[in-house]
Protein backbone atom coordinates (compact mmCIF):
# COMPACT_ATOMS: atom_id res chain seq x y z
CA UNK A 1 0.00 0.00 0.00
CA UNK A 2 3.08 2.36 0.92
CA UNK A 3 4.90 1.04 -1.97
CA UNK A 4 1.60 2.53 -4.63
CA UNK A 5 1.34 5.76 -2.46
CA UNK A 6 4.90 6.28 -2.83
CA UNK A 7 5.19 5.58 -7.07
CA UNK A 8 1.65 7.92 -7.17
CA UNK A 9 3.84 10.73 -5.35
CA UNK A 10 7.12 10.07 -7.19
CA UNK A 11 4.36 10.71 -10.50
CA UNK A 12 3.15 13.73 -9.61
CA UNK A 13 6.47 15.19 -8.67
CA UNK A 14 7.53 14.54 -12.28
CA UNK A 15 4.35 15.62 -13.63
CA UNK A 16 4.83 19.10 -11.64
CA UNK A 17 8.64 19.19 -12.01
CA UNK A 18 8.04 19.24 -16.20
CA UNK A 19 5.25 21.42 -15.72
CA UNK A 20 7.44 24.29 -13.98
CA UNK A 21 9.82 23.25 -16.57
CA UNK A 22 7.43 24.35 -19.18
CA UNK A 23 6.07 27.31 -17.45
CA UNK A 24 9.51 28.91 -17.25
CA UNK A 25 10.86 28.10 -20.56
CA UNK A 26 7.82 29.79 -21.91
CA UNK A 27 8.98 33.34 -21.85
CA UNK A 28 12.17 32.67 -23.03
CA UNK A 29 10.51 32.01 -26.92
CA UNK A 30 10.15 36.00 -27.47
CA UNK A 31 12.27 38.14 -25.29
CA UNK A 32 11.91 40.84 -27.76
CA UNK A 33 10.71 44.39 -26.18
CA UNK A 34 6.41 45.01 -26.65
CA UNK A 35 5.03 48.78 -26.61
CA UNK A 36 3.04 49.55 -23.75
CA UNK A 37 -0.23 51.74 -24.09
CA UNK A 38 1.26 55.20 -24.67
CA UNK A 39 4.87 54.42 -25.49
CA UNK A 40 5.65 57.13 -28.08
CA UNK A 41 6.86 55.90 -31.43
CA UNK A 42 9.16 57.82 -33.32
CA UNK A 43 8.51 58.52 -37.14
CA UNK A 44 11.15 58.80 -39.29
CA UNK A 45 11.00 59.18 -43.59
CA UNK A 46 13.00 58.52 -46.72
CA UNK A 47 15.34 61.08 -46.98
CA UNK A 48 14.98 62.23 -51.01
CA UNK A 49 17.24 64.57 -52.38
CA UNK A 50 15.03 67.62 -53.50
CA UNK A 51 16.58 68.09 -57.58
CA UNK A 52 15.14 64.66 -58.58
CA UNK A 53 13.12 63.48 -55.70
CA UNK A 54 15.68 59.88 -56.01
CA UNK A 55 16.04 58.24 -52.40
CA UNK A 56 19.59 59.11 -50.64
CA UNK A 57 21.24 56.02 -49.73
CA UNK A 58 24.29 55.56 -47.71
CA UNK A 59 27.98 54.65 -48.37
CA UNK A 60 26.69 50.55 -47.56
CA UNK A 61 23.92 51.65 -50.17
CA UNK A 62 21.10 51.24 -47.42
CA UNK A 63 18.21 53.50 -47.77
CA UNK A 64 18.41 56.70 -45.45
CA UNK A 65 15.75 57.32 -43.12
CA UNK A 66 15.52 60.57 -41.35
CA UNK A 67 13.26 62.00 -38.68
CA UNK A 68 10.52 63.85 -39.83
CA UNK A 69 10.11 67.19 -39.55
CA UNK A 70 9.78 68.66 -36.30
CA UNK A 71 6.80 69.90 -35.15
CA UNK A 72 6.48 73.14 -34.11
CA UNK A 73 3.50 72.29 -31.15
CA UNK A 74 6.21 69.20 -29.59
CA UNK A 75 9.53 70.97 -30.44
CA UNK A 76 10.14 67.23 -31.66
CA UNK A 77 9.81 64.78 -34.76
CA UNK A 78 6.49 63.65 -34.83
CA UNK A 79 5.25 60.71 -32.92
CA UNK A 80 2.94 58.49 -32.24
CA UNK A 81 1.47 56.68 -29.32
CA UNK A 82 0.55 53.39 -28.64
CA UNK A 83 -3.05 52.27 -28.62
CA UNK A 84 -3.51 55.94 -28.22
CA UNK A 85 -6.32 57.66 -30.62
CA UNK A 86 -6.50 61.23 -30.86
CA UNK A 87 -5.54 63.94 -33.37
CA UNK A 88 -2.01 65.23 -33.28
CA UNK A 89 -1.13 68.47 -34.82
CA UNK A 90 2.47 69.29 -35.66
CA UNK A 91 3.01 72.50 -37.64
CA UNK A 92 6.17 72.65 -39.82
CA UNK A 93 7.18 75.93 -38.98
CA UNK A 94 9.39 77.18 -41.96
CA UNK A 95 8.85 75.46 -45.39
CA UNK A 96 12.72 75.34 -46.82
CA UNK A 97 13.17 75.23 -50.44
CA UNK A 98 14.46 71.55 -50.19
CA UNK A 99 11.25 70.62 -48.85
CA UNK A 100 8.81 72.76 -50.67
CA UNK A 101 10.17 70.86 -54.00
CA UNK A 102 9.66 67.42 -52.15
CA UNK A 103 5.84 68.40 -51.45
CA UNK A 104 5.18 68.87 -54.85
CA UNK A 105 6.94 65.55 -55.75
CA UNK A 106 4.39 64.38 -53.58
CA UNK A 107 1.40 65.85 -54.29
CA UNK A 108 2.36 65.03 -57.85
CA UNK A 109 2.97 61.32 -57.35
CA UNK A 110 6.48 61.60 -58.27
CA UNK A 111 7.66 59.51 -55.28
CA UNK A 112 5.95 58.36 -52.63
CA UNK A 113 6.46 60.09 -48.64
CA UNK A 114 7.79 57.08 -47.57
CA UNK A 115 8.11 56.27 -43.74
CA UNK A 116 8.31 54.24 -41.51
CA UNK A 117 7.53 53.36 -37.47
CA UNK A 118 9.47 50.48 -35.25
CA UNK A 119 7.48 47.36 -34.92
CA UNK A 120 8.91 47.07 -31.40
CA UNK A 121 10.59 49.72 -29.11
CA UNK A 122 13.91 50.64 -30.68
CA UNK A 123 16.82 50.10 -27.72
CA UNK A 124 17.26 53.61 -27.93
CA UNK A 125 13.77 54.82 -28.72
CA UNK A 126 14.52 58.81 -27.00
CA UNK A 127 14.79 60.60 -29.80
CA UNK A 128 17.23 63.29 -28.42
CA UNK A 129 20.22 60.13 -28.05
CA UNK A 130 19.75 59.71 -31.55
CA UNK A 131 23.01 60.44 -33.84
CA UNK A 132 21.46 60.11 -37.36
CA UNK A 133 25.22 60.36 -39.09
CA UNK A 134 26.88 57.57 -37.75
CA UNK A 135 23.80 55.68 -37.35
CA UNK A 136 22.69 55.80 -40.82
CA UNK A 137 23.74 52.68 -41.94
CA UNK A 138 22.23 51.02 -38.79
CA UNK A 139 19.22 53.48 -39.19
CA UNK A 140 19.08 51.77 -42.94
CA UNK A 141 19.36 48.11 -42.31
CA UNK A 142 15.77 47.83 -41.10
CA UNK A 143 13.99 48.83 -44.37
CA UNK A 144 14.31 45.15 -45.69
CA UNK A 145 14.05 43.52 -42.39
CA UNK A 146 10.88 43.33 -39.80
CA UNK A 147 12.23 46.02 -37.51
CA UNK A 148 10.35 48.41 -38.81
CA UNK A 149 6.54 48.70 -40.64
CA UNK A 150 6.19 50.72 -43.56
CA UNK A 151 4.28 53.85 -43.32
CA UNK A 152 3.16 55.41 -46.50
CA UNK A 153 1.88 58.93 -46.34
CA UNK A 154 -0.41 59.39 -49.33
CA UNK A 155 -0.46 62.84 -49.54
CA UNK A 156 -3.07 64.82 -52.25
CA UNK A 157 -2.88 68.49 -52.92
CA UNK A 158 -2.10 70.36 -56.50
CA UNK A 159 0.34 72.18 -58.13
CA UNK A 160 -0.06 75.97 -58.95
CA UNK A 161 2.71 78.20 -61.07
CA UNK A 162 3.53 80.37 -57.81
CA UNK A 163 2.11 77.60 -54.57
CA UNK A 164 0.78 74.73 -53.65
CA UNK A 165 -2.53 73.58 -51.96
CA UNK A 166 -1.72 70.41 -49.82
CA UNK A 167 -4.60 68.19 -47.90
CA UNK A 168 -2.49 68.60 -44.65
CA UNK A 169 -5.48 66.94 -42.59
CA UNK A 170 -4.78 63.11 -42.62
CA UNK A 171 -6.08 59.40 -41.23
CA UNK A 172 -3.49 57.58 -40.07
CA UNK A 173 -4.93 53.65 -39.04
CA UNK A 174 -2.38 51.35 -37.01
CA UNK A 175 -2.90 47.75 -36.94
CA UNK A 176 -1.60 46.26 -33.28
CA UNK A 177 -0.65 42.27 -33.88
CA UNK A 178 -3.89 40.35 -31.95
CA UNK A 179 -2.90 40.33 -28.12
CA UNK A 180 -3.23 36.18 -28.44
CA UNK A 181 0.16 36.45 -31.13
CA UNK A 182 2.43 38.96 -29.88
CA UNK A 183 0.91 41.70 -27.71
CA UNK A 184 2.54 45.32 -27.85
CA UNK A 185 3.91 44.80 -31.64
CA UNK A 186 2.49 46.95 -34.65
CA UNK A 187 1.50 45.13 -37.53
CA UNK A 188 0.31 47.54 -40.29
CA UNK A 189 -0.18 51.38 -40.96
CA UNK A 190 -1.31 53.88 -43.67
CA UNK A 191 -1.57 57.54 -43.64
CA UNK A 192 -3.75 59.34 -46.46
CA UNK A 193 -5.22 62.78 -47.07
CA UNK A 194 -9.03 63.97 -46.71
CA UNK A 195 -9.58 65.73 -49.62
CA UNK A 196 -13.16 67.12 -48.77
CA UNK A 197 -10.93 69.33 -46.22
CA UNK A 198 -9.89 73.03 -46.76
CA UNK A 199 -5.79 72.30 -48.16
CA UNK A 200 -3.04 74.72 -46.61
CA UNK A 201 -1.88 77.09 -49.41
CA UNK A 202 2.37 76.72 -49.08
CA UNK A 203 4.74 78.77 -50.64
CA UNK A 204 8.63 78.79 -49.64
CA UNK A 205 8.99 80.26 -45.89
CA UNK A 206 5.35 79.27 -45.03
CA UNK A 207 4.40 76.79 -42.61
CA UNK A 208 2.61 73.91 -42.77
CA UNK A 209 -0.13 72.81 -40.41
CA UNK A 210 -0.36 69.11 -40.75
CA UNK A 211 -3.22 67.25 -38.61
CA UNK A 212 -3.21 63.15 -37.89
CA UNK A 213 -6.60 62.09 -37.12
CA UNK A 214 -4.45 58.88 -35.01
CA UNK A 215 -7.27 55.24 -35.03
CA UNK A 216 -6.09 52.07 -33.79
CA UNK A 217 -7.06 48.47 -34.28
CA UNK A 218 -6.45 45.45 -32.56
CA UNK A 219 -6.22 42.45 -35.04
CA UNK A 220 -5.94 42.33 -39.04
CA UNK A 221 -9.20 43.36 -39.61
CA UNK A 222 -10.89 46.54 -40.48
CA UNK A 223 -14.06 46.90 -38.29
CA UNK A 224 -17.40 47.50 -40.89
CA UNK A 225 -17.62 51.08 -40.50
CA UNK A 226 -19.64 51.77 -43.50
CA UNK A 227 -23.48 53.46 -42.75
CA UNK A 228 -24.69 53.80 -46.22
CA UNK A 229 -24.35 56.89 -48.23
CA UNK A 230 -27.81 58.47 -46.36
CA UNK A 231 -26.35 57.41 -43.24
CA UNK A 232 -27.72 55.26 -39.91
CA UNK A 233 -31.26 54.81 -39.33
CA UNK A 234 -30.90 55.79 -35.69
CA UNK A 235 -34.06 54.07 -33.05
CA UNK A 236 -34.86 58.37 -32.74
CA UNK A 237 -35.26 58.18 -36.52
CA UNK A 238 -37.38 55.15 -36.29
CA UNK A 239 -38.99 56.72 -33.16
CA UNK A 240 -40.26 60.03 -34.95
CA UNK A 241 -41.30 58.17 -38.24
CA UNK A 242 -44.15 56.19 -35.96
CA UNK A 243 -44.81 59.60 -33.74
CA UNK A 244 -45.23 61.28 -37.67
CA UNK A 245 -47.46 58.61 -38.53
CA UNK A 246 -49.22 58.49 -35.63
CA UNK A 247 -50.19 62.09 -35.86
CA UNK A 248 -51.48 62.31 -39.38
CA UNK A 249 -53.68 59.05 -38.51
CA UNK A 250 -54.83 61.58 -35.93
CA UNK A 251 -55.50 64.64 -38.31
CA UNK A 252 -57.06 62.24 -41.16
CA UNK A 253 -59.33 60.90 -38.68
CA UNK A 254 -60.30 64.61 -37.07
CA UNK A 255 -60.58 65.77 -40.96
CA UNK A 256 -63.13 62.48 -41.75
CA UNK A 257 -64.76 62.88 -38.75
CA UNK A 258 -65.01 66.66 -37.93
CA UNK A 259 -65.29 68.34 -41.96
CA UNK A 260 -65.76 65.33 -44.58
CA UNK A 261 -68.15 62.83 -42.99
CA UNK A 262 -70.93 66.05 -42.37
CA UNK A 263 -70.10 67.68 -46.01
CA UNK A 264 -70.71 63.84 -47.10
CA UNK A 265 -73.75 63.33 -44.89
CA UNK A 266 -75.25 66.26 -46.03
CA UNK A 267 -74.68 65.89 -50.25
CA UNK A 268 -76.50 62.56 -49.34
CA UNK A 269 -79.46 64.33 -48.02
CA UNK A 270 -79.34 67.17 -51.10
CA UNK A 271 -79.34 64.14 -53.55
CA UNK A 272 -81.80 62.01 -52.29
CA UNK A 273 -83.45 65.31 -52.63
CA UNK A 274 -82.87 66.03 -55.74
CA UNK A 275 -82.49 62.34 -57.75
CA UNK A 276 -81.30 63.46 -61.19
CA UNK A 277 -78.18 64.94 -60.17
CA UNK A 278 -76.17 61.78 -59.21
CA UNK A 279 -76.88 59.44 -62.84
CA UNK A 280 -76.09 62.82 -64.94
CA UNK A 281 -72.37 62.73 -62.99
CA UNK A 282 -71.74 59.03 -63.56
CA UNK A 283 -73.33 59.34 -67.23
CA UNK A 284 -70.03 62.09 -67.54
CA UNK A 285 -67.80 59.23 -66.29
CA UNK A 286 -68.78 56.28 -68.41
CA UNK A 287 -68.19 58.57 -71.51
CA UNK A 288 -64.83 59.64 -70.52
CA UNK A 289 -64.36 55.78 -70.07
CA UNK A 290 -66.08 54.79 -73.10
CA UNK A 291 -63.71 56.88 -75.47
CA UNK A 292 -60.51 55.60 -74.13
CA UNK A 293 -61.46 51.89 -74.43
CA UNK A 294 -62.88 53.19 -78.44
CA UNK A 295 -58.94 54.64 -78.69
CA UNK A 296 -57.33 51.47 -77.28
CA UNK A 297 -59.15 49.21 -79.75
CA UNK A 298 -58.49 51.48 -82.63
CA UNK A 299 -54.20 51.00 -81.97
CA UNK A 300 -55.38 47.58 -81.97
CA UNK A 301 -56.60 47.24 -84.72
CA UNK A 302 -54.10 49.28 -86.60
CA UNK A 303 -51.29 46.68 -84.93
CA UNK A 304 -52.95 44.06 -86.65
C1 LIG B 1 19.34 63.93 -46.83
O1 LIG B 1 20.08 63.83 -48.03
C2 LIG B 1 20.63 65.04 -48.45
C3 LIG B 1 21.22 64.83 -49.83
O2 LIG B 1 22.11 63.75 -49.82
C4 LIG B 1 21.65 65.50 -47.43
O3 LIG B 1 22.24 66.73 -47.81
C5 LIG B 1 20.95 65.68 -46.08
O4 LIG B 1 21.87 66.00 -45.08
C6 LIG B 1 20.21 64.41 -45.70
N1 LIG B 1 19.39 64.68 -44.55
C7 LIG B 1 19.71 64.27 -43.33
C8 LIG B 1 18.77 64.69 -42.25
O5 LIG B 1 20.68 63.58 -43.11
C1 LIG C 1 6.32 78.01 -33.55
O1 LIG C 1 6.76 78.19 -32.22
C2 LIG C 1 7.42 79.42 -32.01
C3 LIG C 1 7.92 79.44 -30.58
O2 LIG C 1 7.33 78.48 -29.80
C4 LIG C 1 6.46 80.58 -32.28
O3 LIG C 1 7.12 81.80 -32.10
C5 LIG C 1 5.97 80.45 -33.71
O4 LIG C 1 5.01 81.46 -33.97
C6 LIG C 1 5.35 79.11 -33.94
N1 LIG C 1 5.00 79.00 -35.35
C7 LIG C 1 3.80 78.58 -35.75
C8 LIG C 1 3.60 78.53 -37.21
O5 LIG C 1 2.92 78.28 -34.97
C1 LIG D 1 -5.22 71.49 -33.66
O1 LIG D 1 -5.31 72.72 -34.36
C2 LIG D 1 -6.63 73.13 -34.61
C3 LIG D 1 -6.62 74.36 -35.48
O2 LIG D 1 -5.40 75.00 -35.48
C4 LIG D 1 -7.31 73.38 -33.26
O3 LIG D 1 -8.63 73.81 -33.46
C5 LIG D 1 -7.29 72.10 -32.46
O4 LIG D 1 -7.84 72.33 -31.18
C6 LIG D 1 -5.87 71.58 -32.31
N1 LIG D 1 -5.95 70.27 -31.69
C7 LIG D 1 -5.09 69.86 -30.77
C8 LIG D 1 -5.28 68.49 -30.26
O5 LIG D 1 -4.19 70.59 -30.35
Amino acid sequence: MSGRIMLLFQLCLVFFTALANAAAQEPLVDERPIYSAGDAIPVTCLNRTSDTGEHVTDASGQLQYVPFPVCNETGRPLEIYFGVEKDINCTIDFISDPMFHLLEFYVHNDAPMTCRIPTRPMPDSSLANRVPKEDASVEGQGSLSDEYIPLIIALTGTLQLSHLHVSSHLNMLLHAAPKSVSPGVIDAATAYSISTRPPARIVIGDALPFTFSIRWYSGQQLPSGWSGVGGHIYASTLIYCILSAGAAAAICTVYFRGVELPRRLRNHGKDRMTGGMEGGRLGGYGYTAGTSSYALGTAGGKRD
